[in-house]
């Protein structure tokens, strides 16, 4: 989500004056996973099978929804909360109505100004197989630029999932994150990626074997652990000094613990370790690309069957 922030601000700054009365038309909005589940079926059903998507019907129901509401304030109906509706729904269309739970827009980002590029392969007549290589190089960076979040970022699916779950995310006010968590909002400091990554939602047809849902090798796990610790430690760092609160420091303390040592075993993290910057972390992400750590972290990685 900041990165689309980001990739706004450019894009306005780009623009210059004639932004101002524009900018709405620039706002990325999200469609809904219908709209995706035209071409990917496969993740679709994947999605509905998760609790992203069985929520909607449910958690609005749920007493400790009312509590934590009272607690925050705001709109009584938690799909028109502003402060719910930031983590727990995809708000389609340019009236933001509550479509779904979390779903696909929510991990690869808000799709109205990516989804063209993202299904242009080249003209109307060209089959994506038949796309030139250089279109496809180029249809992956400006979907990017636009605001898509590809899988191969792997940083920036990390650091997605962890706005969420780590009581993190930027669009909502440190202030409402505490009282949510002083009402009995669940806060899972042992949150870590390859655990609720690769179980119920895990989605993997990747060429040749499209039909497939791979599971991750060893090497892959490996760097999905230190990948989702480099992300928990610098949310974690971000949101501490946000606000005086005790319980909500506590929480973000016992993240930034379990996260350093985590990292601890591995030699690359050390510069992430001493200061958690982006930055850092994506410097670590890329250096540990190619690399094996199964041997350094191996021991820590959740057993498959406790993966949710
Ligand atoms: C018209 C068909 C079509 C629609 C609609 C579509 N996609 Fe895709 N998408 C594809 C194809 C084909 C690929 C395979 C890789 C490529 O050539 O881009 C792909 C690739 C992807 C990838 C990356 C796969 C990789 O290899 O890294 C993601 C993520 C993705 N789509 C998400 C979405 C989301 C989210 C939506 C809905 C907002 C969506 N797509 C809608 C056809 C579509
Ligand atoms: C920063 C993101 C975020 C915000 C904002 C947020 N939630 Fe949550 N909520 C979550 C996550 C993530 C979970 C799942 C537990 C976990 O993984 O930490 C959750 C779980 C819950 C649950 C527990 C479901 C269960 O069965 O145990 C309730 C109830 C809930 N949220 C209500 C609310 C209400 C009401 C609001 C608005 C006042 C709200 N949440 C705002 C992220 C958020
Ligand atoms: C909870 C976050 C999350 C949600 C929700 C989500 N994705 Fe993904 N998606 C990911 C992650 C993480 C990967 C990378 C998987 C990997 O490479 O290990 C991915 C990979 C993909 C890929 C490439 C791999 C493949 O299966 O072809 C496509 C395409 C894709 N997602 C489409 C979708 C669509 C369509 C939806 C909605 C129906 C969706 N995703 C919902 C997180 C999510
Ligand atoms: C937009 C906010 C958001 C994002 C991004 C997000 N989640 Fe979630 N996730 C939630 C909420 C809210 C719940 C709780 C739903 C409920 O319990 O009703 C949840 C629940 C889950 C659950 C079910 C947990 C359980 O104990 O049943 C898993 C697994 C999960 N998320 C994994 C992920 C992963 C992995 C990513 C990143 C690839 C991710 N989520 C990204 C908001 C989000």
């Amino acid at each position: 989500m900041r990165l689309l922030t980001v990739v706004f601000c450019a894009v306005a700054l780009s623009l210059g004056v004639s932004v101002m009365s524009s900018a709405a038309k620039a706002e990325a909005l999200n469609q809904g996973p219908k709209v995706c589940s035209e071409c990917h079926k496969d993740e679709f059903k994947i999605w509905e099978g998760t609790q992203h998507s069985k929520s909607f019907k449910e958690i609005h129901k749920s007493p400790k929804a009312k509590d934590i509401i009272a607690a925050v304030g705001g709109e009584k109906n938690m799909k028109k909360n502003e402060v719910c509706t930031q983590c727990h729904y995809t708000m389609v269309g340019a009236d933001k109505k509550a479509e779904a739970g979390p779903s696909c827009e929510s991990c690869h980002g808000a799709s109205s100004e990516w989804f063209k590029i993202h299904n242009d392969y080249g003209g109307p007549t060209v089959k994506r197989e038949d796309e030139a290589a250089d279109h496809k190089e180029a249809r992956i960076a400006n979907a990017a630029k636009a605001g898509m979040l590809w899988p191969s970022d792997r940083y920036g699916i990390a650091e997605n999932c962890t706005e969420c779950h780590g009581l993190a995310n930027p669009k909502v006010p440190a202030d409402a994150l505490s009282k949510m968590l002083d009402a009995g909002h669940p806060a899972i400091a042992e949150w870590e990626l390859v655990q609720y990554s690769q179980g119920s939602v895990r989605h993997r047809f990747y060429p040749p074997n499209m039909t497939t849902n791979a599971e991750m090798t060893p090497p892959e796990l490996a760097r999905m652990f230190v990948t989702g610790q480099a992300a928990k430690l610098v949310s974690a760092a971000t949101a501490i000094g946000k606000v005086d609160n005790p319980k909500y420091k506590e929480f973000q303390q016992k993240r930034i613990d379990l996260a350093k040592a985590a990292l601890a075993k591995v030699p690359e993290a050390k510069a992430l370790i001493d200061a958690p910057t982006v930055d850092n972390a994506r410097k670590l992400v890329a250096a540990i690309a190619e690399k094996d750590l199964s041997g350094a972290v191996g021991g820590d990685l959740p057993a498959k069957g406790t993966y949710k």
